[in-house]
């Protein structure tokens, strides 16, 4: 199995206060990944580190085999790699489609296949369809998170990296949001998912890692971690 990412021993530091310890992680093609976890263990930085918008104390990110420290969002996008943040990050004085096109900014392969990649997210959010023209920033939360997913995929990403893609959403959104990245998921993305909602990304991916207080604590197969006593405790309000 092709490794798309391998992180090993990342170390990063807000100043004063260690927000990652040394943590070790990997990611092959094709495999849906959680990284679960309480509110400050880590979650956040990791992605942000893994995006370039972090530089690591220490620690390596190889991502599609070749090193990737400390180098700047922009270029990690060309090279296939794609953030949906903690709090979406859409142009809300944009519209919907125009949001989209700007997903695309980094491809070569022209406006016919940028044109058919927009008619297949709206396919896959008719919501977003609907609403092509309207302020991105006047849409409801979970129709600006279907546009963040949208737009991340534009980029056509071999990595997708999705920070809390639940946070603020009625359950029911939250449903099709994920039915809907499990669809995405089948064509041809990876996936790491970063979650609070850990029984949700537990019952998502297929491989899960615990990040505790900066540290990888638990890891292995999500539905082994669903049924583990410690995580059910824990993250699962069991
Ligand atoms: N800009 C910052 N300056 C200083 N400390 C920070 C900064 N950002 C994060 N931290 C600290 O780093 C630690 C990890 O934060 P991080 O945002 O990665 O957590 P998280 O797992 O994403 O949490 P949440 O589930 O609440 O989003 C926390 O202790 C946090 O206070
Ligand atoms: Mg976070």
């Amino acid at each position: 199995m092709k490794q798309i990412l391998e992180v090993e021993n990342l170390q990063v530091a807000y100043g004063a206060i260690k927000a990652l310890k040394g943590i070790s992680f990997r990611v092959a093609e094709g495999e849906m990944v959680a990284l679960i976890g309480a509110n400050g263990a880590g979650k956040t930085t990791t992605l942000k580190t893994l995006a370039g918008m972090l530089s690591p104390a220490s620690g390596q990110i190889r991502f599609d085999g070749k090193l990737h420290s400390g180098i700047k969002n922009y270029d990690l996008i060309r090279e296939g790699l794609a953030l949906v943040p903690e709090g979406r990050g859409i142009f809300s004085k944009l519209t919907v489609m125009e949001n989209l096109e700007m997903g695309a900014f980094s491809r070569t392969d022209g406006k016919d296949a940028i044109g058919a990649d927009i008619d297949r997210m709206f396919a896959v959010f008719p919501r977003l369809k609907e609403r092509a023209f309207q302020l991105a920033g006047t849409m409801s939360g979970g129709e600006q998170q279907m546009l963040a997913i949208s737009r991340a995929l534009m980029g056509k990403p071999k990595l997708l990296l999705l920070d809390e893609p639940s946070m603020g959403l009625a359950p029911i959104i939250v449903q099709k949001i994920f039915e809907t990245i499990r669809e995405v998921v089948k064509g041809g993305v990876t996936l790491l998912l970063v979650e609070q909602n850990a029984k949700l990304a537990l019952q998502t991916c297929q491989r899960a890692y615990v990040i505790d207080g900066g540290r990888i604590a638990l890891e292995g197969d999500a539905k082994d971690l669903l049924h583990n006593e410690q995580v059910q405790k824990a993250y699962l309000g069991e």
